[in-house]
């Protein structure tokens, strides 16, 4: 087996392959890098191989049709009223479009304030922050009553402290699942705004969410701050475009909108010139519809899958039954303290599962201070695949001495 049954991708150069070193172990399961060893929606790749039929590929403009085909989206599928003004397409990913919102706020009138991040989180935002010079403060997610919630009190308490407080999260949540609540947005937004700052949710998780739960755009929990807040989202991670540039905003504040445009066009970039990302995200709004649900559907199944197998052999591993999109957030103290032989004693759960199974996870270091002994695994892998890595870890843990006994 080489990782994903039925969808090989030696050879195409993937960061999560790579990562995975599947290459030299074709034994090895990656479980790592948020992209899906899944195929993609195939009127899209229709769609790119058509255009890519054409010898021409230069400069090209904006649709006059794309701001609308976003805003139409967002009543149909998010029951959002979003204005097409507010759309801005951008000919990039969405990590670059948090720098360029960051930059945007800089320019503003308000003070350059800190950048406030949950912890764990997505680390694009520290990342871009750090090299933008802005200070960044994590503060850990309220992990009472066995779930994650935002701890809104303490990012209000920050932002009066220190005005001009960029908030950045995801939503749903990278790398818990968690799909956040109205009124935690809404709280959320109204502290960022208290401090003359700017709330950035990142949405790209958020059109795979499992039955039970509806995600709400933050435009629209913001309600009356929605000036103040930005959402960043792109079609890659729902249809595996992620290597094409298709991340768009929507930004309902016209001066910070203008100042987002200006500093785009700074670094040289207009909205246009995206020409396989802009036909993916047309294709993916109009027509994805779907094949959304049916991936959705074996994306649960999924879940259910590689949560139930855990959970009853690495009791307390998980931590949180994902809400959304195809992350799973484990708890690598629940494992105890089996150890490959040759590695060292402080090795991450990543490197101890990397050795006895063949299995690469992200580590959790990567989503800040509170990650630190923690591994987040991407179950958007073929189903054999999943069960094989399921099997493997549920092993090792069955048999590794010190783990959590069930109950805790
Ligand atoms: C919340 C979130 N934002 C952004 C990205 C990636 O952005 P980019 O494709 O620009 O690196 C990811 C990837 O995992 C993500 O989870």
């Amino acid at each position: 087996m080489r990782g994903g049954d039925g969808l090989d991708r030696t050879g195409t150069r993937s960061v999560k392959w790579l990562n995975a070193g599947v290459e030299q172990d074709p034994g090895r399961i990656p479980l790592g890098v948020a992209d899906m060893d899944l195929p993609g929606f195939p009127a899209l790749f229709a769609a790119l191989r058509e255009r890519l039929g054409h010898p021409a590929l230069g400069y090209s403009r904006v649709d006059p049709a794309a701001r609308e085909r976003v805003a139409r989206w967002y009543g149909r599928r998010h029951g959002a009223a979003v204005d097409p003004d507010w759309v801005v397409l951008l000919p990039f990913g969405p990590r670059t479009a948090v720098r360029v919102v960051l930059d945007a706020a800089a320019a503003g009138p308000a003070p350059r304030g800190p950048l406030l991040t949950p912890t764990p989180e997505y680390g694009g935002f520290a990342a871009v922050a750090g090299a933008a010079g802005r200070t960044v403060r994590e503060i850990p997610l309220d992990r009472t009553g066995g779930t994650y919630r935002l701890p809104v009190e303490e990012f209000a308490a920050a932002c009066r402290r220190q005005p001009g407080a960029v908030v950045a999260l995801s939503s749903p949540h990278n790398p818990t699942g968690r799909v956040w609540e109205a009124d935690e947005l809404h709280a959320l937004a109204a502290a960022a705004a208290g401090g003359d700052g700017v709330l950035i949710s990142d949405e790209v998780h958020c059109e795979i969410v499992h039955p039970g739960h509806r995600h709400v755009t933050a435009v629209r929990a913001a309600g009356e701050f929605a000036a103040s807040t930005v959402v960043v989202h792109s079609v890659g991670k729902a249809f595996n475009v992620s290597g094409l540039a298709d991340a768009f905003l929507l930004v309902p504040d016209p001066d910070l909108r203008r100042r987002v445009v200006a500093t785009l066009e700074g670094f040289g970039f207009f909205e246009g010139g995206r020409l396989l990302g802009a036909l993916a995200q047309e294709i993916a709004l109009e027509h994805g519809e779907p094949w959304l649900r049916s991936l959705t559907a074996g994306l649960t199944d999924r879940r259910d899958l590689i949560v139930t197998r855990l959970a009853d052999a690495v009791p307390g591993a998980v931590a949180c039954v994902p809400e959304a999109s195809f992350l799973l957030w484990l708890d690598g103290a629940a494992f105890g303290g089996a150890r490959p032989e040759g590695l060292a004693p402080d090795a991450g759960i990543r490197e101890v599962l990397l050795a006895a199974c063949g299995v690469e996870l992200t580590d959790g270091a990567a989503f800040g201070a509170a990650g630190r002994g923690w591994a987040r695994l991407n179950f958007a892998l073929p189903a054999p695949a999943l069960a094989e890595a399921a099997e493997r870890i549920a092993r090792f843990a069955e048999k590794a001495p010190g783990r959590r006994s069930a109950g805790r």
